[in-house]
């Protein structure tokens, strides 16, 4: 398995070196090889030589089975460049067309939510990750005056609603939920009466071809409610980039912080090249310290396994997570773990 590594910013690279300690154990168990690439990108390379994502990088990473990204964000960047430069422009120039969002409460993990538990927090966003406000359509007229205009358009195509959804759909049927496969479309069609329209009828042919799985719909502000007032319901949610952006936030917050979350950027297609990144930013006052939590990005990890043939090993690393969560950690949060950085990536490779 060849991987590209971009450890990134802050305490990016922290995470990075405990997610690539485990990957290093379960291949042993498993008896895999792997072979990493370091890329240097991020808020430093940039101050220094102006690069965020050199011309032709993106080609050079196709050719990699997956590509692990740390974080990005720097203090002394202005917000949006890296994370416009570099992880959109990777999104959009590697068609990366699918965020997956578990939102999984580990064993041991507190939530927000009162007399919520691992069993009731345990669902899947499939986020569309291409178009809608993302694509970077608009401009401004009369910049700077009292008549100033400004717009910002939301594109929505077939087929990149269509591919969402039908992977979505294939998703739900694989992950065979016990309670029952259910595949919940979360939009607005009540108002956005264009491009929601076309996922709305997009959603319901595709739902014919899969008569298993049963099909439902939330609009997005009621799925904010469900995801906090019972949010057991879900199984798994297929949604707009937008929208996608905003529940996946909530969804991280349920399942107990930014320092648990993880997520896939995916393109699914035969020799697609995806990146998988812990969802937390690169929290760049922890930087150095030992003290950020790894579990995020040793999550993603798994996730990478998962989707780049190695199923075993992230389940196997996926249990190890939750042993640790369950029977070792204090907390989630940076500095309040009982543990370091580093300890908690050995005790993640103890108990794999
Ligand atoms: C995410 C992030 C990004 C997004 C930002 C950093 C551009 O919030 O992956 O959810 O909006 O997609
Ligand atoms: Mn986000």
């Amino acid at each position: 398995m060849k991987i590209a590594v971009i450890g990134g910013d802050g305490t990016g690279p922290e995470v990075t070196a405990e997610a690539l300690k485990v990957l290093a154990a379960v291949a042993q168990l498993e008896g895999f090889n792997f072979k990493t690439t370091d890329y240097d990108f991020g808020g430093d390379r940039y101050l220094s030589t102006g690069e965020i994502l050199p011309p032709g990088v993106a080609d050079e990473l196709r050719d990699y089975d997956a590509i692990y990204l740390g974080a990005v964000g720097h203090p002394d960047v202005a917000p949006g460049i890296l994370e416009k430069g570099l992880l959109l422009e990777l999104r959009f120039q590697l068609d990366q067309y699918i965020n997956l969002r578990p939102v999984k409460l580990y064993p041991g993990v507190e939530t927000p939510l009162a007399g919520k538990g691992p069993d009731d927090i345990d669902f899947v966003v499939v986020r569309e990750n291409t178009e809608d406000l993302y694509c970077g359509v608009g401009g401004f007229l009369k910049k700077n005056t009292p008549d100033e205009v400004a717009s910002q358009t939301a594109l929505y195509t077939r087929k990149g609603c269509e591919r969402c959804i039908r992977w979505a759909f294939e998703y739900t049927r694989q992950r065979n939920n016990p309670k029952g496969k259910l595949l919940t479309l979360v939009a607005k069609t009540n108002v956005l009466t264009y491009g929601h329209d076309l996922w709305w009828r997009t959603f319901n042919e595709v739902a014919a071809e899969y008569p298993d799985v049963k099909a439902d719909y939330n609009h997005v502000d009621a799925c904010c409610m469900w995801m906090v007032k019972n949010p057991e319901y879900y199984d798994v949610i297929v949604t707009t980039n937008m929208f996608g952006d905003i529940i996946t936030d909530l969804g991280a917050m349920i399942q107990g912080g930014m320092g648990v979350a993880a997520g896939g950027n995916i393109n699914p297609e035969p020799g697609g090249a995806s990146m998988y990144e812990p969802m937390g930013g690169s929290a760049p006052k922890y930087t150095g310290q030992n003290v950020i939590n790894p579990i995020a990005a040793i999550g993603a990890m798994a996730m990478l396994l998962e989707h780049t043939g190695q199923p075993a090993a992230a389940a196997r690393v996926m249990k190890a997570i939750q042993t640790v969560t369950g029977t070792k950690m204090k907390s989630q949060a940076a500095g309040r773990m009982g543990y370091g950085t580093r300890e908690i990536g050995d005790l993640v490779v103890e108990n794999l």
